[in-house]
C-alpha cells in the first residue's frame, strides 16, 4: 500500500485533467449499503424484480414497499472519502466527479462539478403528466400518508428520478462524462465494481486516451490489470491519505 500511495500521489499531483468516477462503495461508510459487496442490496433483492423500469411499472406497490428500506439515504452524511474528493477539486486537482450514486453526498461534501449518471434522489416525476416534484413530496405521501404507490395530483404514478435498469441514462450527463473522460490525463475510480455499463465503459476509454488509471476499491475490479495503481482499502481511509500525500508533494 505504501508504494501504491506514493505512486498515486505522484501521478495525481502531476496530473492536469484528473477526473473521478465513483460508485456505491464511497457511500457505504456513510451507512448506505452498496449492491455487490457480500451483504449488498443485490444479495438480498433480485434487481430484475426490484430495480427495472418494467418491474416498477408492473408492481409499483412492491417497489415502494422495498424502497422504504432505503430511506436511510435521506439522512446519510458525507464521509471522509467524499470530503477528500471535494478537497482535490478545491485544490484544482480534480476537474469533476462522475458518479453512479444517487445519494447527493458528493455535493453535500462540497464537490461542485458532479455528473450524476444514474439520476438523483432529489426529485421525482409523474409518469403521466411529466410534472417534476421535489422528492419530499413523494416521501411525505409515502411515509406520512402511507400512500403506496404515491401519485401525482393528476392521478399519475410518481417515480423517483433515479435510473432503473432498462431506462436510458440522462443524455446530457452521459455526454459530459464521455467528454470529461476522453480529455482526462488521470481517471481515479473509487468504490465501484465496474460491473454496470455504460459507466464501466469510462475506464477503458480513459486508458485508450492515454490517461493514468488509479483504482481505490475494497475488492478486485475487471479493470485492475489496466490500472497504473490499485489501492485495496476503504475509500474513507485511502482517499484522505492520498490527499495528505499530495499536499506533502505540492
Ligand atoms: N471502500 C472501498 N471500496 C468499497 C467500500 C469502501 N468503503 N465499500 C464497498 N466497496 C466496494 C465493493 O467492494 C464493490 O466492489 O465498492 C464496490 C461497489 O460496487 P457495487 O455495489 O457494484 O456498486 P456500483 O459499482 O456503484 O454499482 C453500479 O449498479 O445496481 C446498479 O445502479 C446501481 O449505480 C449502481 C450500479
Amino acid at each position: 500500500m505504501e508504494e501504491g500511495l506514493r505512486r498515486a500521489a505522484e501521478l495525481l499531483s502531476s496530473s492536469r485533467q484528473a477526473v473521478a468516477l465513483t460508485g456505491a462503495g464511497v457511500s457505504t461508510e456513510s451507512g448506505i449499503p452498496d449492491f455487490r459487496s457480500p451483504g449488498g442490496l443485490w444479495s438480498r433483492y433480485d434487481p430484475s424484480e426490484f430495480a427495472t423500469l418494467s418491474s416498477f411499472l408492473r408492481d409499483p406497490v412492491r417497489f415502494y414497499q422495498l424502497a422504504s428500506e432505503f430511506l436511510s439515504v435521506f439522512t446519510a452524511e458525507p464521509n471522509e472519502g467524499h470530503r477528500a474528493l471535494a478537497e482535490l477539486e478545491e485544490m484544482g486537482l480534480l476537474k469533476a466527479v462522475i458518479t453512479q450514486n444517487v445519494d447527493g453526498l458528493h455535493q453535500a461534501a462540497g464537490s461542485k462539478r458532479v455528473v450524476e449518471l444514474h439520476g438523483n434522489l432529489r426529485e421525482c416525476r409523474c409518469l403521466s403528466c411529466g410534472t417534476v416534484l421535489p422528492i419530499e413530496v413523494l416521501a411525505e405521501k409515502l411515509v406520512q400518508r402511507g400512500e403506496i404507490p404515491p401519485r401525482c395530483g393528476c392521478g399519475g404514478l410518481l417515480k423517483p428520478n433515479v435510473i432503473l435498469f432498462g431506462e436510458s441514462l440522462p443524455a446530457e450527463a452521459l455526454r459530459e462524462a464521455f467528454e470529461l473522460v476522453s480529455r482526462c490525463d488521470l481517471l481515479l475510480v473509487a468504490g465501484s465494481s465496474l460491473m454496470v455499463s455504460p459507466a464501466n465503459f469510462l475506464p477503458p476509454m480513459a486508458v485508450e486516451a492515454g490517461a493514468e488509471l488509479l483504482i481505490v476499491n475494497e475488492e478486485p475490479t475487471p479493470m485492475d490489470a489496466f490500472a497504473s495503481v490499485v489501492l485495496r482499502g476503504k475509500t474513507g481511509k485511502v482517499l484522505p491519505e492520498l490527499v495528505r500525500r499530495v499536499k506533502e508533494i505540492r
